[in-house]
């Protein structure tokens, strides 16, 4: 790279953005989202509030971040708006508390409604990239997101050079941006490997208004440890697709994994890999995290489609030590890609995501803890699940040490209907939805998934319905909710 760029530090680089303006970021979990300048964009909002200034941003990301750049402006109140996903406990607080407007999004929309103009344009674009080019060729880190949407439609775009991550991941990203309505045609990813765009994000090189260089790791954080609930879901997903195999309702050749993030994700992936009548599958997703790539180099995982490695520190450390075996095992796609509806539905996705709380119809809610706090966000399980082959929630039967009942008689918020649910599973059992009317759902959830001591109260509350398709008593179908908010446990609910 010639010195054709200016390089600056944060400070300085954060000086450029002013009260509000919106800016997008690249990455998508910490992986590959910018570190340095947003939390210098958190100290100049601290500064110009105590001297009686407003500051205050409007900010676009791929999903979670780190806490840098969430937790760094949500506690320098500095956030206008906020979209698509956050998991920051910090940030969390802000959106709850209504100081921060918080609108949750499918990831696979923001690239497109940004590009429709549905939402308001990013001023700037703030990027992690491990290389620059003088001709305006920019590498993504570890993560991708919206970076080529951003990078195209803000006016400025900063690049955070970040040094902790190698040149040499140069290749594993696919950089691809559909073209808009009425000039859209198919999106030619026909398998998992399948590769279509480009290695890097071209841009016009004046458009580059600073560096700032960098050597900071991601901010991955760990996962709980899997527990006997975690593994006995995990076991219960891992016999139920093997069973699925077995009837000849997923090919023997298998069918790719999406699966969520965390704990039950990891338990999943690890009961899915030891289970010896499961060939070596692939994974379409969004996030690649430590279990994959433990998989990969058993043999078990062949192919990972993604948006970002959200491993931790040594899982990197692993990957970048042998970038040449995993550049061929492993790809890196905008979220609008590696989330597309219309190639989840090609590829026959076997979709694998968590509830907070299912009702005994099989709907679901991802995101709102008894029904009006925001927890992080419904994220791509939207994109994937009403678009899958089959489609699996998990989620342990009970919460807050069995005070809480996950299943109710109704969701407190809905993100995915009882259309789009084919599977629930608990550390109990399965419920096969599938071709059962709402009563046999409902029977069939309480039964095999809903823990032993809320069983009786469910089956309660189904009989005391009035005879309906969909039975509903609107007197006691938030009964549990309220005798939690009342006495602190949903088995004092009164049917
Ligand atoms: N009612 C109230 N609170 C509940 C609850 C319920 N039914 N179920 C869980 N909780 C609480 C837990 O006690 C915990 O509280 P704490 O933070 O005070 O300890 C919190 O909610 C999170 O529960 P936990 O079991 O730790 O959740 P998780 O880490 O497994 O995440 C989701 C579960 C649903 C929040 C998470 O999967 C998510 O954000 N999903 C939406 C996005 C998504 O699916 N992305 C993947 C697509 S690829």
């Amino acid at each position: 790279m010639k010195n054709q760029y200016k390089f600056v530090s944060a400070e300085e680089a954060a000086g450029y953005i002013h009260n509000g303006d919106v800016v997008g970021f690249s990455g998508f979990t910490p992986a590959g989202a910018p570190k340095v300048v947003p939390t210098a964009i958190a100290e100049r909002a601290k500064a110009l509030h105590e001297a009686g200034q407003e500051f205050k941003i409007g900010i676009y990301t791929g999903a979670s971040t780190g806490d840098s750049l969430d937790g760094a402006l949500a506690r320098a109140n500095a956030i206008l708006f906020r979209t698509p996903y956050q998991s920051n406990k910090d940030l969390r607080a802000v959106l709850n508390a209504q100081d921060a407007h918080y609108f949750d999004m499918h990831l696979s929309h923001l690239a497109q409604e940004l590009r429709y103009g549905f939402l308001p344009k990013p001023k700037f674009a703030v990027v992690e990239a491990c290389q620059v080019t003088d001709d305006g060729e920019i590498v993504p880190t570890s993560g991708v997101g919206i970076l080529p949407t951003i990078c195209k439609l803000a006016d400025h775009i900063i690049v955070e050079l970040n040094r902790a991550c190698p040149e040499s991941m140069r290749g594993m990203h696919d950089i691809y941006e559909p073209l808009d309505p009425p000039c859209r045609e198919a999106i030619p990813v026909y398998h998992v490997s399948d590769r279509i765009g480009s290695d890097c994000v071209k841009v016009d090189p004046s458009k580059i208004l600073c560096i700032v260089e960098t050597n900071r790791p991601n901010e991955v954080g760990c996962f709980a440890p899997t527990d006997p609930v975690t593994e006995k879901i995990g076991a219960n997903v891992a016999a139920f697709l093997e069973a699925e195999m077995k009837a000849g309702r997923i090919p023997s050749t298998f069918l790719p994994i999406q699966s969520g993030v965390g704990n039950i994700a990891n338990a999943v992936l690890g009961a899915l890999g030891e289970n010896p009548h499961i060939p070596p599958f692939e994974m379409y997703t969004e996030v690649i995290q430590d279990a994959v790539i433990t998989l990969m180099k058993e043999g078990r995982v062949k192919y990972a489609s993604g948006c970002s490695l959200t491993v931790s520190a040594e899982k990197l450390n692993e990957i970048y030590a042998d970038i040449d075996f995993f550049k061929q095992h492993v790809v890196l796609r905008p979220q609008e890609i590696s989330n597309s509806p219309e190639v989840a539905r090609r590829l026959g996705l076997i979709t694998i995501n968590t509830a907070l709380e299912a009702d005994i119809f099989g709907n679901i809610n991802s995101t709102h803890v008894l029904g009006t706090k925001m927890m992080n966000g419904i994220g791509g399980s939207g994109d994937f699940t009403r678009n899958a082959y089959i489609s699996i929630f998990t989620t342990p039967s009970t919460a807050k040490g069995g005070k809480i009942s996950s299943i109710v008689p109704m969701v407190s918020h809905l993100d995915h209907s009882e259309h789009s649910v084919k599977v629930l599973i608990t550390e109990h059992g399965v419920a096969d939805l599938r071709g059962k009317s709402p009563v046999q759902r409902a029977e069939t959830i309480i039964e095999n998934c809903v823990a032993p001591d809320y069983r009786d109260a469910l089956r309660t509350y189904l009989k005391s319905a009035p005879k309906a398709h969909t039975p509903m008593n609107i007197d006691t179908c938030f009964a549990m909710h309220k005798a939690f908010a009342e006495t602190g446990d949903m088995h004092n609910a009164k049917f």
